[in-house]
């Protein structure tokens, strides 16, 4: 086993997470600050999302200057300082890195844009005009053509995200060379590993041919997610940067089939720790199609889920374990209940995660149960793929109304609110205006949620301790049962100790179900559950953890 597989990883959206100095924007102090509640928690490491200089067009993930950190969240040594504190608190820290782009305000990007000469100027993806046009007929995520023509140059960039953010030219050896320093530049500041994103995209075909858009979900992206030199690419950045440095890394790897994951994650091809993958968050897609109001089916999400189990432990692959990210609206929102069950939803997602093989990632406000912004009007996102996507349903004829729902379902603006920490002004996050107007009318907040008998935080404390002690968790194969159950999920994992098994009631309703004599209760979400001779009886939302 290797080390950092027991152990739980904390995500934190700086941006949201707590504000020291006014400004309201969350900053690295304000991190600091709070790092003896992360070890209370106790998770082993921290990824923070980027905080490298940028005009913030994306929160970051559009980098000007991979070697600085950006003013509103502090400086290098507030930086520095961060890392040693969280050392002290054997506390790893995972840094976000963005490698398949930059910003357009990137030195790099600046050159090139200055002539075709320019050494820079390969450093990104270009093409002459076609017939006048576009290129191709790629569509970027954020909506829209994936190519921005400059004039200057008579050429189009490639941009498969913001048209602020270029995509680069890893075919180039300056470029990667360049890249590879700069990853050493950080190593050697002693950070313990790299998140890398959207690390799946980096090799685009050489041709670039027109998608046929035979599937809702094509958009080019078979052109240029797990491309033909991704693997090299990777294992190389392995060799020279993750393997010395003994880092613990995980790919966020969008649109990629199982067999793929495996590749990246077998510890024998050492290209990377862990495997970020989505298919369980586009269960509630309409025919691949985001922007809808989508319905999802427990045996779907189930069948997902278990595919991904059973796959990758068979074929030496690792999963990174997540329900919420700074991209993804809160599950407690979309999956279960955030009413009524409030608190037995939160606990019951987090135990589903904990119990399966991989890693699990706690999302800050997981532990207080956080749910999702519900915003009434469109002025109040900040996020461009949100904004874009509300533009473009009603381009399509899409009710403002209805358009406001589906942001209110799907925007990942929802996740992006600040965190909850007191019952004061802006719930104790900042002092300031707040660059994110917070809820306002949801009295959860960790001061609460602290002195509640049975917390959701105190649940995840347990979680996390079971599974820093219970090797069956790491290693133990795993088996659903009742794959057609749109109510339940169950499932085991099995060692040649014995076996735990997981239930969780996804309704509102009592839900019975037969389960082997011999277990004992190790944890559930409700005081009292009755093992009766065979069958449980599960409460609306109710899940247990039962061993034997
Ligand atoms: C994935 C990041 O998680 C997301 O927030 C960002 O917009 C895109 N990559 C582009 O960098």
């Amino acid at each position: 086993m290797r080390e950092w597989q027991k152990e739980t990883v904390y995500q934190i959206y700086p941006r949201s997470f707590q504000d020291s100095n006014g400004d309201g924007i969350g900053d690295i102090n304000g991190i600091i600050s709070r790092l003896d509640y992360l070890q209370k928690l106790g998770i082993g490491l921290i990824w923070l999302t980027p905080m490298y200089r940028s005009p913030g067009n994306d929160n970051g993930y559009d980098i000007a200057d991979y070697y600085q950190i950006d003013p509103v969240f502090g400086t290098m040594e507030d930086f520095e300082n961060l890392l040693n504190e969280a050392h002290k608190r054997n506390i790893k820290i995972i840094m976000d890195m963005v490698l398949n782009h930059t910003s357009n305000e990137n030195h790099w990007f600046q050159e090139a844009l200055k002539s075709k000469d320019n050494p820079y100027h390969d450093f990104y993806i270009w093409k002459d005009p076609v017939g006048g046009h576009e290129p191709n007929n790629w569509v970027s995520k954020f909506s829209g053509s994936a190519w921005k023509y400059v004039p200057k140059l008579d050429q189009y960039y490639l941009h498969l995200y913001d048209v602020t953010m270029p995509d680069l030219n890893w075919r180039n050896e300056k470029l990667r060379n360049k890249i590879f320093k700069m990853l050493k530049y950080w190593a050697a500041k002693g950070i313990d590993g790299f998140r890398l994103d959207v690390i799946n995209n980096i090799s685009k075909d050489k041709e670039m041919p027109n998608d046929t858009f035979a599937t809702p979900l094509d958009d080019g992206r078979n052109f240029y997610t797990n491309g033909p030199h991704v693997h090299e690419y990777i294992h190389e950045m392995y060799e020279k940067v993750f393997g010395p440095n003994n880092f613990v890394t995980v790919g966020e790897l969008s649109s990629t089939p199982i067999s793929e994951a495996i590749k990246y994650t077998n510890p024998n091809r050492q290209e990377l720790s862990m495997a970020f993958t989505f298919h369980h968050v586009k269960v509630d897609y309409t025919n691949g199609n985001k922007w809808t109001l989508g319905q999802y089916k427990l045996s779907d999400l189930t069948r997902i889920l278990s595919d991904w189990q059973v796959k990758m432990n068979a074929h030496g692959g690792w999963n990174a374990l997540f329900w919420n990210n700074h991209d993804q609206p809160r599950a407690i929102s979309r999956f279960t209940n955030d009413t009524k069950y409030r608190d037995q939803s939160a606990k019951l997602l987090a135990m589903v995660e904990f119990g399966l093989q991989g890693t699990p990632y706690i999302y800050q406000g997981d532990e207080i149960a956080m749910k999702n912004a519900y915003f009434t009007d469109i002025k109040q996102y900040n996020d461009h793929e949100s904004i874009n996507a509300y533009n473009e349903l009603l381009k399509n004829g899409v009710a403002k109304e209805k358009a406001i729902k589906i942001l209110q379902q799907k925007s990942r603006e929802n996740a992006r609110l600040p965190m909850q920490w007191n019952s004061q002004k802006n719930y104790g996050f900042t002092t300031g205006q707040p660059w994110l107007k917070p809820l306002h009318h949801d009295d959860y907040s960790v001061e609460k949620v602290l002195k509640m008998k049975n917390n959701v935080f105190d649940f995840y404390r347990a979680l996390i301790f079971l599974r820093k002690h219970k090797q069956i968790l790491i290693n133990g194969q795993y088996k659903l049962l009742n794959s057609q159950d749109n109510s339940v999920y169950s499932y085991e994992r099995i060692n040649n100790k014995g076996k735990i098994l997981v239930m969780a009631n996804f309704t509102d309703q009592m839900q019975e179900r037969k389960i082997a004599n011999g277990f004992d209760l190790l944890l559930g979400n409700y005081e009292g559950i009755k093992l009766n001779k065979g069958t449980v009886t599960l409460r609306p939302y109710e899940s247990v953890m039962l061993e034997k």
